[in-house]
């Protein structure tokens, strides 16, 4: 049974004897495990119902732990993390043979990230590091509040630490600097162009193989969602459940969500939104499309994956 925590030393103290503790970052909630612990890493991975070769990201306390579990770590990492940590940036890198086998999902490459939520860092402190996928089912929408992860999670034994809605609400950003051209594997919170002011222009992952999980369907609600024009969004089925910038006269108001004109406050509050839609009993989620433009990539992108068929 998952229960509620509020109190930094219980949830250390779980972390501590190999427990699975919920706890929230600057984006979404994580689900988190000491690193080193291989039998509470395969625990995250069972609980999330997530396949084993689906790598999971090491969340740091220190900048110089890049060299405890990267076998390199190119300049441009120690730049980028200058400038972004701690924040919302993952950095994937050449493992350590040795070490995070397990969380890397028997990959080469690891990915680490420095968390800015005081929570997070408190739960970090004197670890080696704490994986914490987004703490949702595999291919669900992430939580981006501790109701979510116990929505998620009510029959698993974890504790979730309540540190209230997250900040940003959709993930990191994930470069790859493990070959000589740095990759976007993920679009995220910090947007492409500044991490290009730092490491020049990023080739874009192009396969689901470069980040396992990114590229199929993810972020889905139960019902289908279709993304859809202003002028499709307008006429949508009256039986549909909707997400946009203004209201379906034929909807149901109790089947519609607004959605903010401002890409932060959107991203704010996108899964949440996504989640209190899913709870209607319509047959489908109709979603407008957002503006194509950089502003609102991150968003445009989650919404594309949820659309995604099964
Ligand atoms: O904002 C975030 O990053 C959140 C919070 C909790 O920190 N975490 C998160 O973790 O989104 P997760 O597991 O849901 O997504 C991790 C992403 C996946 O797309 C995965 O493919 C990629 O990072 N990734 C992790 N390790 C990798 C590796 N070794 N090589 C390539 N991609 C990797
Ligand atoms: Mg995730």
């Amino acid at each position: 049974m998952a229960e509620l925590t509020t109190d930094i030393k219980t949830a250390r103290t779980a972390l501590a004897a190999g427990g699975v503790v919920a706890f929230p970052t600057e984006t979404v909630y994580g689900l988190g495990a000491l690193a080193d612990n291989e039998v509470a890493v395969k625990q995250v991975f069972t609980f999330k119902g997530r396949p084993r070769e689906h790598p999971l990201i090491i969340h740091i306390e220190e900048q110089k732990l890049l060299e405890y579990w990267a076998a390199e770590v190119p300049e441009l990492a120690h730049q980028l993390a200058k400038q972004f940590w701690p924040g919302p940036l993952t950095l994937v890198l050449p493992r350590k043979q040795e070490r995070g086998e397990i969380a890397a999902g028997g990959r080469a490459n690891i990915a680490l990230r420095m968390p800015a939520h005081p929570i997070a860092q408190e739960l970090i402190t004197n670890t080696t590091g704490l994986v914490a996928p987004s703490a949702n089912k595999f291919g669900r929408p992430s939580p981006t509040t501790a109701q979510h992860v116990l929505d998620e999670f009510s029959n698993e034994d974890i504790l979730i630490f309540d540190g209230g809605a997250t900040e940003y609400g959709i993930e990191s950003t994930v470069i790859e600097l493990a070959t000589s051209t740095p990759r976007l594997l993920r679009p995220g919170v910090i947007p492409q162009t500044q991490i290009e002011s730092i490491t020049g222009p990023l080739e874009l992952a192009t396969n689901s193989g470069d980040a396992p999980g990114t590229l199929a369907n993810h972020y889905a609600p139960r019902q289908p969602v279709i993304l859809l024009s202003k002028e499709q969004f307008a006429q949508c089925e009256p039986s549909y459940a909707a997400l946009g910038f203004i209201q379906p006269a034929q909807v149901n108001p109790e089947n519609f969500r607004q959605l903010p004109t401002d890409p932060t406050k959107a991203a704010h509050q996108l899964f949440s939104l996504l989640r209190e839609l899913e709870a209607t009993n319509t047959e489908k989620i109709a979603i407008e499309q957002p503006p194509n433009n950089p502003q609102w990539a991150t968003i445009n992108d989650r919404l594309k994956r949820a659309a995604q068929p099964n």
